[in-house]
């Protein structure tokens, strides 16, 4: 695991963006694998610029999200949905057709998972995954466990999960279901880069970093992952 620590979330939002924007640059046609939540957001923010200043295109490029809700509309103004249609794709000259998201509100979900994963791995695998972290260690929402998942699946999400995330939903409850990749799945990524601010993030970065491989701590596979780049801030690095 390469571990790099900035100042400000922009300083990693740049930093991360001009990772992807070289990739896209050097290989048009890549698949990426992108995250919503907060800590995205500034790396969205700084491609969309690189893409405003020109010289790069986004039109051969395929996306497959991490994660989606259950029960929710697809166009809701909390679904991962809308999500990452406002703060990256409305920005682009993606195609909509090249963004895919698993569906929560798939009547067999077990198919809709088969479906995605086969998609992906049609696709020709991720070339780069962007994940964040959650405050109990998930990535995607894969949440603390007694094994490792493998593929993409229907999952319950936890009390801390549903606690950090309420935040975002007024008029609706949160819902406590949602389709996520599989940890094996976001381990077959070729590249793997996770971004974690704030200190409510420092001790699952500890327990990533330096604890054991354990699926209590998901993140902690990530050990065995062989191109892996952790940008933190220097809260949540403060443990390391
Ligand atoms: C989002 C996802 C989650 C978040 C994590 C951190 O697609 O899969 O694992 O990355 O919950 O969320 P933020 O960035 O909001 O702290």
């Amino acid at each position: 695991m390469e571990i790099k620590v900035f100042k400000t979330a922009e300083e990693i939002g740049s930093a991360v963006a001009s990772i992807f924007v070289d990739e896209v640059k050097n290989n048009p046609s890549c698949v990426l694998g992108l995250a919503t939540g907060a800590s995205p957001i500034p790396t969205y923010k700084e491609i969309i610029k690189a893409f405003e200043n020109g010289g790069i295109t986004f039109k051969d490029v395929k996306t497959y999200n991490l994660d989606e809700y259950c029960d929710l509309p697809k166009n809701d103004k909390n679904s991962y949905y809308t999500f990452m249609h406002e703060q990256l794709f409305n920005g682009l000259d993606i195609l909509e057709e090249n963004v895919h998201f698993l569906d929560g509100n798939a009547e067999d979900s077990e198919a809709e998972c088969k479906g995605y994963d086969a998609e992906i791995n049609a696709a020709g695998g991720i070339d780069i995954q962007l994940l964040g972290i959650g405050n109990n260690a998930h990535i995607g929402f894969n949440e603390p466990a007694d094994s490792f998942t493998d593929g993409s699946f229907k999952v319950k999400l936890t009390d801390s999960t549903i606690e950090a995330n309420k935040i975002y939903f007024d008029e609706n409850p949160m819902p406590h279901y949602a389709l996520t990749m599989g940890i094996n799945q976001i381990m077959a990524a070729k590249k793997i880069i996770l971004i974690a601010t704030g200190p409510k993030k420092a001790e699952a970065i500890r327990n990533m970093v330096k604890g054991e491989v354990t699926p209590q701590v998901p993140a902690s596979i990530l050990q065995k992952h062989d191109d892996v780049i952790i940008f933190l801030d220097e809260a949540a690095a403060s443990l390391l």
